[in-house]
């Protein structure tokens, strides 16, 4: 017996849905900050390519294994190909849900403790050292972070308890357009700060002597946690798709609305971190100490900094849902839990996994495996090894395993689309797989 699958309601709804899935902290924290410890410009331009070359068709090929299978990424792979070992795949998505949630949470908990500082005007009259102050002493604490993370986790369980069309969908459709309409103010503030021209220059005139294999493997994995892609987030959305959504156009607006977002983040940071004398490859806490600094040298920034820290919350909100819900639509449907039930757990076991997270920038910061935090393997060991092996298995999967006339089926979506069929499907068995292999492997050092 099969119950009524859920699903998206309209078109809009999908691209709501996983646009909000995709545009996250990747965008606003994660990529100005690695883009500033690779250098800049070049390490963008390649960033560029993986998201065009590799990233669209990879997110194309998760929609249509979730569209096709109607089901989690674990019984997607088992329902497609019964008897296989690509179930595996699934499973490994599960296993950096649980790893992505840890450490985005610790993030997400910072931002929503700066949230909570701007609205009691903790910036006012601070200047970058002030700043710099206030962000050590609150990320190495304790208590403060770890409370955050656990309203934050809290808030996370709450949405996916509720199911996500009603809820988050009805939201990230008002909220996501605010979000971008407070980037481009700010990017036209950092524009007029003195030195803007320095950071314009960091972004865009690209120094090519500071690409190393190191770098490629960097801006590939960035691709993927900002894309949300390796994983199965968009397997799972990808089930709750409407047949007669065109797919095509699904990954390529969701891609450039990601890819736009994050641009305009680097474009409202980077001047900043030149006008402020921050170092470019200061870390996570970047976007920490720019952002307020900014809004101190900024009329009304009082009430726009409240406004930032408020949406960078809800951009964290719909991405961690995403990544939630993998996890619950497993054991929903293949554990037959019920979805409370299954939050709930979930929604514990990754907390205790997220603290180590969060302490390992106070008294953790010692521990170290493989000579990174627990924070610093979470996040490379998610978004530089897992998410582009698990690309390379959903490409291999579509363009080696799946049967031709389904995947046909999918990607036309009723339409006749056979230049864009073939240059996709040529991407996927080729040159995606040929491409992340050699990636991976040479950043990896094993080349
Ligand atoms: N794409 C999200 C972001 O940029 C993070 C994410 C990664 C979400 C992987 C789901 C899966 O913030």
């Amino acid at each position: 017996m099969e119950a009524k699958r859920d699903g998206f309601a309209s078109k809009f709804g999908v691209i709501a849905a996983a646009a909000g899935s995709a545009i996250g902290l990747g965008n606003i924290w994660r990529f100005p900050y690695v883009a500033g410890e690779n250098g800049g410009s070049a390490f963008i331009l390649v960033y560029l390519g993986f998201v065009i070359l590799i990233g669209v068709p990879v997110m194309l090929s998760e929609f249509m294994i979730g569209r096709r299978s109607q089901r989690n990424p674990i019984g997607a792979f088992k329902r497609l190909q019964p008897g296989s070992k690509w179930y595996l795949t699934g499973v490994m998505g599960v296993v950096v849900a649980f790893m992505i949630l840890a450490f985005y949470s610790t993030i997400a908990g910072w931002t929503l403790h700066y949230l909570y500082l701007s609205v009691v005007n903790a910036f006012a009259g601070l200047d970058e050292k002030g700043l710099q102050t206030l962000f050590n002493n609150f990320h190495t604490s304790t208590m403060m972070p770890l409370f955050w993370q656990a309203v934050f986790m809290a808030m996370t369980a709450f949405v996916v308890i509720a199911g996500v069309e009603k809820g988050i969908e009805k939201y990230t459709k008002i909220l996501m357009p605010i979000l971008f309409i407070i980037i481009v103010i700010l990017d036209i503030r950092a524009l007029t700060l003195d030195g803007a021209s320095k950071g314009l220059e960091f972004l865009f005139y690209p120094d090519f002597s500071k690409i190393t294999s190191a770098t490629i493997l960097e801006a590939l994995g960035q691709a993927f946690f900002s894309l949300s892609i390796g994983m199965g987030v968009l397997i799972t959305y990808g089930s709750y798709i409407q047949k007669d959504n065109d797919l095509v156009n699904v990954a390529v607006e969701v891609s450039f609305f990601d890819t736009l977002i994050a641009v305009l983040a680097g474009v409202a940071i980077f001047p900043a971190v030149f006008a402020f004398n921050i170092a470019p490859s200061a870390g996570p806490g970047l976007v920490f100490l720019t952002i307020p600094a900014i809004f101190q040298a900024m009329p009304g920034g009082y009430f726009f900094a409240i406004l930032f820290f408020f949406l960078l919350f809800v951009a964290a909100l719909t991405s961690s849902i995403s990544v939630l819900e993998v996890v619950v639509a497993y054991m929903v449907e293949e554990k037959n839990m019920d979805r409370k039930k299954a939050s709930i757990i979930s929604t514990i076991l990754i907390s205790i996994l997220g603290v180590l997270a969060t302490l390992s920038f106070g008294v953790l910061s010692d521990f170290k495996i493989f000579s990174k935090t627990v924070f610093d393997l979470l996040d490379y060991a998610s978004a530089n090894i897992m998410l582009p092996l698990g690309g390379l298995l959903i490409v291999i999967f579509v363009g080696w395993v799946m049967p031709l006339p389904s995947v046909v089926k999918e990607v036309s979506s009723g339409k006749k689309r056979k230049k864009i069929f073939k240059v996709y499907y040529f991407i996927i068995r080729y040159i995606a797989p040929v491409a992340i292999g050699l990636i991976f492997l040479n950043g990896l050092d094993v080349l």
